[in-house]
């Protein structure tokens, strides 16, 4: 291990204010946390800060929404976080927000500083504006039809139907989702940063200190096709209303909270150091500072954090990220997470089933130092959790400390039995110790799960429930569990990033002070360990059932708060028509006959619709709510006499009809038991 210690700061992304933290977020926060706890176990001065991020246009409405202030929100939502994080074991130096007055100051330094040397524009441009809202609109909150395939209530941006990206200018019937009003373009002035000004100094930053690159190298890849294709200038300022900081020399503009949402960091960390005086602030962010800053993203904000970020610091005379680290995205038994299926997981839901160690260890086999997504399988979750930590690891423990307990009344003997065994132990550190600093938390525990094989192997060899029955074998019984639990003890030790709290109750058990890297070389002798309680129960089936139930039924409450795409459940209602219109319309109840993904579509099911005698197929975008095999059988409602639509990928002979705001979140209108195929609907 190093001797000099390092000075590290750790950061992971910021959450934002308006939502639970789910599963998805975990991966990150249980990455770095297992991270920042190694490198305070080798004896570094590792920092973790984070904060919530707290502006934008989805928090000022989702607190309009609920009638409350945004700093109501903000506080209720901080305390939901904190006590998520906290029951995970995810152990903040600070966590602050981005609301705060550190903030401010450093947002307007930044601001102030990249003005004054030249790096920020203004310029008129023109957008969509909600004239009965009074505000400009961001893509998200402007529907219409799909300019392509006419498909209704598509998003600003892109069709769910068909696929197509397009600016909201090109939409027809463009309506926003917050009044129903017609957007129309309106002109205003806005603050963009000259990346282009940085281009040299990011190239160089890319290149890395002594060939080491800060980014992995697949973002190195986009980077450098980013920096090649020329920095365009990025648009920091919006109009009131918005929830955020005024900028400082221009009324009724707001920074975008992507300016100010990476400043938390440097604002969390200005309000540790003001809390503690050991940390001083120009060492960390300074433009000399000889300490390690390491950001913790995913990859879909890589761009942010990989120009904008250190741009902003360039630009301002603050020193540049070390390293950022990017993961992959969660998926859950191997599709996205989904609140139909019950796998759009909350902290808190999963707190109120499972233990939270369970999930740290599964993601550390889970994680590498790649930006591959990652699956949560909940079979194997379980076997894995039960089969390792309770069938191997917890095994040695229970299986030795019986017999230590009973027999010797704690006492362990006062010599190794087998040394050598228990060198290879302890070599084995140096290397794990180099997996969880290269972030291969997955090939650590592979590493660790091998040593508690080869304890399990050692004592199913020396047998000490057949020696305790022979009369003259107490001593070998005492040295063959004492032996076992010197074991048990070093690999403890290493997973106790992983496991804290599991390492906690070890430590208790073992009557030793919390264990750390450098307490490793001398065995336990002639010491006396607690009577042993049990350090981890298996995971149930039922546990892991009850816990995607619940989740899926939270999906409604949710629903009815605000998505991020806006107050859905307030659409205003379409025009009105007679009873003669709505008579045209055939509404058939159908069965579905058979279900299959379409290929080259991402959101597309081809459904076969069985009408009581007649076949039609119907292409849906409902794809990223269904399984197909999970539809066949189901009785929904459809369009029957809709005029069949030439779609890219085929013709549909018709619609079926769900409700939701799309992706995940779409739920098909199914008839009560009894209807049957080809059935009017009136
Ligand atoms: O993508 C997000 O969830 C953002 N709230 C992350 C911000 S990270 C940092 F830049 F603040
Ligand atoms: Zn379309």
């Amino acid at each position: 291990m190093s001797a000099t210690p390092r000075t590290i700061l750790v950061t992971s992304a910021l959450p934002y204010a308006n939502g639970p933290i789910h599963i998805g977020h975990l991966v990150e926060y249980l990455q770095t946390d297992i991270w920042v706890r190694f490198q305070k176990l080798r004896g570094h001065n590792c920092c973790f800060v984070c904060a919530d991020d707290a502006h934008g246009t989805p928090i000022m409405l989702r607190a309009d929404a609920e009638g409350i202030s945004p700093e109501t929100l903000l506080d209720r939502v901080w305390q939901e976080h904190r006590a998520d994080f906290d029951d995970f074991h995810i152990e903040f130096d600070n966590y602050h927000t981005t609301h705060s007055e550190e903030n401010r100051e450093y947002a307007n330094l930044i601001y102030e500083r990249l003005r004054d040397g030249g790096h920020i524009a203004r310029r008129t441009i023109s957008q969509a504006y909600d004239p009965e809202r009074e505000m400009f609109l961001p893509d998200r909150f402007i529907r219409g039809n799909c300019p392509r395939c006419g498909a209704a209530d598509q998003y600003g941006d892109s069709c769910e139907a068909c696929g197509a990206t397009y600016d909201p200018t090109d939409l027809k019937n463009p309506r926003s989702v917050l009044s129903g009003a017609t957007p129309v373009e309106r002109e205003s002035e806005h603050y963009f940063v000259k990346l282009a000004d940085f281009g040299t100094e990011l190239e160089a930053w890319l290149a890395g200190k002594d060939g080491v690159s800060p980014v992995q190298p697949e973002i190195a890849n986009k980077l450098q096709d980013w920096l090649s294709t020329g920095l365009r200038d990025w648009d920091i300022s919006r109009d009131a209303p918005y929830f955020g900081f005024e900028i400082p020399d221009a009324p009724g503009k707001y920074f975008y909270v992507w300016l100010d949402a990476p400043i938390g960091y440097i604002a969390s960390f200005k309000q540790l150091c003001e809390r503690d005086e050991n940390f001083g602030f120009d060492a960390y962010w300074g433009p000399d500072s000889k300490a390690e800053l390491y950001h913790f993203i995913g990859k879909d904000i890589a761009y942010f954090h990989t120009l904008f970020w250190p741009a902003q610091l360039m630009g301002a005379g603050f020193r540049a990220p070390s390293a950022v680290f990017c993961h992959g995205f969660l998926t859950v038994d191997g599709q996205k997470m989904s609140k139909s299926r019950g796998t759009f997981i909350r902290a808190r839901t999963y707190l109120e089933h499972l233990n939270p160690e369970y999930l740290r260890y599964y993601f550390a086999c889970k994680l590498g130092n790649g930006i591959d997504d990652l699956d949560l399988n909940l079979d194997d979750f379980s076997q894995r959790v039960n089969s390792d930590l309770v069938g191997k690891l917890v095994n040695i423990a229970s299986r030795c400390a019986g017999f230590i307990n009973k027999r010797f009344d704690g006492m362990l003997s006062a010599e190794l039995a087998e040394p050598e065994l228990y060198n290879h132990f302890i070599s084995r550190g140096e290397p794990i110790a180099a997996l969880f600093e290269g972030r291969e938390f997955g090939k650590a525990v592979r590493e660790i799960m091998a040593l508690a094989d080869r304890a399990n192997q050692y004592i199913d060899e020396k047998k000490p429930w057949v020696l305790a029955k022979a009369e003259d074998q107490e001593a070998e019984v005492q040295a063959v569990c004492s032996m076992g639990l010197n074991l048990f003890r070093i690999m403890l030790l290493y997973l106790k990033p992983v496991l804290p709290a599991m390492a906690a109750r070890a430590e208790d058990f073992l009557q030793v002070p919390a264990m750390d890297w450098s307490h490793l070389e001398a065995p336990l002798l002639n010491h006396r360990v607690a009577p042993f309680k049990a350090l981890l129960v298996r995971v149930e089936d039922a546990q892991v059932e009850a816990m995607v139930a619940a989740s899926r039924e939270e999906m409604p409450a949710e629903l009815a708060a605000v998505t991020a795409t806006g107050p859905l459940v307030d659409e205003p209602l379409a025009e009105e028509i007679s009873f003669a219109d709505f008579a045209k319309i055939d509404l058939r109840v159908a069965r579905i006959a058979a279900a299959e993904g379409v290929e080259g579509a991402d959101k597309l099911l081809r459904l076969s619709l069985d009408l009581g005698g007649e076949e039609r197929t119907v292409l849906a975008g409902i794809k990223s709510a269904y399984e197909p095999a999970d539809l066949v059988g189901r009785h929904t409602v459809m369009v029957a006499n809709l005029a069949p639509r030439k779609m890219r990928f085929g013709t549909s002979e018709g619609m079926v009809l769900a409700a939701g705001p799309g992706g995940d979140e779409l739920w098909l209108l199914a008839p009560d038991a009894g209807a049957v195929p080809g059935m009017r609907i009136k």
